[in-house]
């Protein structure tokens, strides 16, 4: 298969994530060593359809790896969804002669491209980059890193503020379906309760380690909700506990998407730098259809099938932890 591909499309698509920069940066450089003409294509499966797409050279990714974003910029794109788009994309694609393409997103990214591969021949290859660390088949995805750092070093000063006013406090973080961010910024920033996605929590049971926390002396509370945890949002579990305990003075921050920008760590940027790496020396070796990762330290290749129908599931083991080192 080597010897066959000579042009490779880069693109980033669904939700941007710090270190996607990085990732887009490693796949031109590597194509650039393997003598390979790379073309990035702007606004993900968008960009492919409306025939974005521009010849990307070694300096065009100089100056990027440490800025957030994504210069490829992204979308979710709906006209991908239809043949019809498919189709304008796969001709765009062509009138280019690009013969492979990697993919950074998460899972709509993976589920487009392999739906696209089963109508066409076109290889395609996808590094996993979304904040909320969910795709299957990789410890870590691009931008979980940076954003769990942005979120604790946002509760860090909300905790400045809930221990003056002896306040509790909701912060909601992203994650619709995942608490991988929830959990991890809980742990992080010692949560007294972290609501999420994946666990049946009870308002009453929070309630109930609200009232011992304050009998141990505990006079804030920092309580992190994910905002796909199945109670509501951090304003409504707010409103249902100062129902259940009207004396406790409670305040709401919602995190959103400043989690998702800012400069990537460098444990994302040296993740990225490996995927786009080990993606275009993939798509080299004749791969094709997998999603690329990390698992263990060593890069791992999933079928887009199971990386975009099975489920990281959550460490049960720190979710536990996380409950007795709060008391
Ligand atoms: O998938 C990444 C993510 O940031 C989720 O955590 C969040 O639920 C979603 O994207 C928000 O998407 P948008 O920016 O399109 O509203």
């Amino acid at each position: 298969m080597s010897n066959e591909i000579k042009r490779i499309a880069v693109f980033t698509s669904g939700g941007d994530a710090p270190g996607m920069n990085a990732a887009v940066r490693s796949v031109v450089r590597t194509a650039g060593y393997n003598d390979l003409h790379v073309y990035g294509i702007h606004r993900g499966y968008d960009g492919m359809i409306n025939g974005s797409i521009k010849r990307l050279e070694r300096r065009d990714v100089g100056n990027i790896m440490h800025r957030g974003g994504t210069i490829l910029k992204t979308a979710r794109s709906e006209a991908f969804r239809t043949k019809e788009g498919r189709k304008q994309a796969y001709d765009s694609l062509m009138a280019h002669d690009i013969d492979a393409c990697v993919a950074i997103g998460g899972n709509g990214t993976f589920t487009g491209a392999n739906i696209f591969m089963q109508e066409y021949d076109v290889p395609f290859v996808g590094l996993p980059g979304t904040i909320d660390n969910d795709i299957y088949g990789t410890d870590y995805t691009i931008g979980f890193d940076t954003a769990i750092n942005t979120a604790v070093e946002a509760v860090d000063k909300i905790r400045d503020t809930a221990d003056s006013h002896n306040r509790l406090f909701f912060i909601e973080v992203m994650g619709r379906h995942s608490g991988y961010i929830a959990l991890h910024t809980g742990i992080g920033s010692g949560a007294s309760s972290i609501f999420l996605p994946e666990i049946d929590d009870s308002i009453e049971e929070l309630s109930e380690i609200l009232t011992k926390s304050a009998k141990r002396k505990k006079l804030f509370n920092l309580v992190i909700v994910a905002e796909g945890n199945k109670n509501g949002n951090a304003m409504e579990i707010a409103d249902k506990i100062k129902k259940l305990n009207p004396e406790y003075d409670t305040k709401v921050t919602i995190i959103g998407h400043l989690q998702r920008g800012g400069s990537p760590s460098c444990f994302d940027r040296v993740l990225s730098a490996r995927l786009g790496f080990a993606g275009v020396n993939a798509l080299l070796d004749g791969k094709s259809g997998v999603a690329l990762g990390v698992v263990n330290d060593e890069i791992s290749y999933t079928p887009f099938e199971d990386a975009i129908t099975k489920t990281k599931t959550l460490n049960k083991d720190l979710v536990k932890m996380a409950e007795i080192l709060a008391l």
